[in-house]
């Protein structure tokens, strides 16, 4: 696997590819790698000639109070991952780089980032768009895969893509869980092994609302207070930052979701300074 670490030799070795006709996916991380990636990297192997993936733990997607300069990272071991994975490119800039001095512009999309997660995280979607436009930019990749676990930020970057015209085939991967439905996250590393005990609570709330759902229960209010009180029921130690029912699509808010469009089930919960994510998609067919 090469490492890259500016933006020339990135492009150069793009350019190499595309001379010969090699089609490129990308995958878009952190670092902290784990089998969520993994299998991302996976998907775009099989559908394509060569893979980048890029580490960047990017600064204008944490809030002041976000975890910037505690977030999980190990590089040895993320290296040795891509390599087992057969990465071609592993593309690794430093902040000056992507924000070279002078940076000044912003990218925001309205509509889907206005629920869910983004009251409490201002600015962290922008952040997002700014940073994967930048990188699809300098890649220029066929295709873009995203986990579904941060299923706004995949709508997010969705309606980026369409909105920008970037020519881009955006695809969402499912969500890669351990044995006990806990979804695999970077962050549950910083986990004690009581709130890892209690953790799973977040999926059980989901599937609670998703069992509501199924059965004809579309108050969005109703789905939200049964959530959260699976959630508190199954874990003492947390504390829930939302539970929230939307239109899968636009992730809309609404007193009562359309018995004719998927619903999204999405939560946010916190143990100790740990915040941790998780969604449950119901079609509109199985209800
Ligand atoms: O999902 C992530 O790890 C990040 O938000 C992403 C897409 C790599 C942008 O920094």
């Amino acid at each position: 696997m090469r490492t890259v670490t500016q933006a020339g030799p990135l492009r150069a070795a793009i350019k190499g590819w595309r001379n010969r006709g090699l089609t490129v996916g990308f995958v878009p991380t952190m670092g902290y790698l784990h089998e969520g990636h993994l299998s991302l990297i996976r998907r775009s192997r099989a559908e394509h000639d060569r893979t980048v993936v890029s580490i960047f733990v990017n600064p204008t997607q944490f809030g002041p109070r976000e975890d910037l300069s505690t977030y999980p990272r190990d590089l040895d071991r993320d290296l040795a991952l891509l390599t087992r994975q057969k990465t071609d490119l592993l593309y690794l800039p430093d902040a000056g780089d992507v924000y070279p001095e002078g940076h000044s512009t912003s990218v925001s999309v309205r509509g889907v980032t206005e629920s869910l997660c983004g009251p409490s995280r201002p600015g962290h979607f922008d952040g997002v768009a700014l940073v994967v436009l930048k990188l699809l930019n300098r890649i220029a990749p066929d295709t873009l895969y995203l986990g579904l676990k941060d299923y706004q930020q995949y709508r997010t970057l969705e309606r980026m893509v369409r909105d920008l015209d970037v020519p881009v085939r955006v695809v969402g991967c499912p969500t890669v869980r351990e044995k006990d439905g806990l979804a695999m996250s970077s962050r549950n590393i910083r986990l004690d092994a009581a709130q890892r005990r209690q953790a799973p609570a977040l999926r059980l709330a989901l599937l609670r609302g998703r069992d509501l759902v199924r059965s004809g229960v579309l108050s969005a209010a109703r789905l939200s207070s049964e959530m959260s009180r699976a959630f508190r029921r199954s874990a003492p130690g947390g504390r829930v930052e939302y539970f929230e029912a939307v239109g899968a699509e636009r992730l809309e808010r609404v007193v009562r979701l359309s018995p004719e469009e998927p619903v999204c089930l999405a939560g946010a919960v916190r143990f100790g300074r740990t915040r941790l994510i998780d969604n449950e998609i119901v079609p509109a067919r199985r209800r």
